[in-house]
């Protein structure tokens, strides 16, 4: 059993799936399912369309909801993003940053990544902040070099003192929606190396107390051997998620 302070996350990425009907059915469906299960801080993360119908589906439940993306600034002339004070105002509490998906397809870098972890933690959102490497990188050894340059950069100018919401993912490229997760083993050398670039760019502190998920292709029948080390904190998950059962599934074996 895990000894760490660090209170499970478990998130459900639903990227561009599901209408709002679908949305609600889901929840409905997940909460007897997760009745009991109070070890893990639960967020579904859904399109921008079904924010405020999640965060009504879901009220007075353990489940929190998170954006899964949002641009830096209160409000101005930026047709077609969404703003922090947007999603406060809707009762979004968490918001993924930097998705892999958004590095790749939408030119998301690593200094967006810092102004919308910087906003986040201005507005009292909850930043899940992802990094990983793509499979060039580690077929080249990059990988280490690769997670602290991200995470370096995204953590660059905030102050240690207001970085205690702060929640990294680690999600490798090659494991993102292929089925190919990464090996316990793997997964861990990474956190270790995340976590020791939090403690060298903000401190050993926020280090000791900053979540780490994990993403890439998690499933139920992979959750437990991942969850159980020391230095994984909780898993992001895309396709499995979209399953109620499954989702209650992996909520369930993180209890590790
Ligand atoms: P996957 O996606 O679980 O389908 O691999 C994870 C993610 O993209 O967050």
């Amino acid at each position: 059993m895990s000894t760490s302070p660090r209170k499970t996350l478990i998130a459900a990425n639903w990227k561009m799936y599901k209408t709002p009907d679908e949305a609600v059915a889901f929840v409905r469906s997940f909460i007897p399912l997760i009745g009991h299960h109070r070890h893990a801080e639960i967020v579904l993360c859904p399109s921008p369309t079904m924010l405020a119908t999640v965060v009504d589906a879901a009220r007075n439940n353990p489940i929190h909801v998170a954006a899964q993306n949002m641009h830096w600034l209160d409000q101005g002339a930026y047709t077609g993003e969404t703003s922090p004070l947007q999603l406060k105002a809707l009762g979004v509490t968490h918001v993924l940053i930097g998705h892999s998906e958004r590095r790749q397809y939408f030119n998301e870098t690593d200094e967006s990544v810092n102004l919308k972890l910087k906003a986040a933690l201005v507005h009292g959102l909850i930043p899940i902040v992802c990094v990983g490497e793509m499979l060039a990188e580690r077929e080249a050894n990059q990988t280490t070099e690769v997670l602290e340059r991200q995470t370096s950069i995204a953590l660059g100018g905030i102050d240690p003192a207001a970085a205690h919401p702060l929640v990294i993912a680690y999600e490798p490229v090659w494991a993102i929606g292929t089925g190919r997760t990464a090996t316990p083993e793997i997964a861990d050398d990474a956190h270790k190396v995340i976590r020791a670039e939090i403690a060298r760019s903000l401190s050993p502190e926020v280090a000791a107390g900053t979540r780490i998920l994990y993403g890439g292709s998690v499933k139920p029948d992979n959750t437990a051997s991942l969850c159980c080390l020391e230095d994984i904190d909780g898993a992001l998950v895309g396709g499995a998620s979209l399953d109620p059962a499954s989702f209650a599934q992996i909520v369930a074996n993180s209890a590790t």
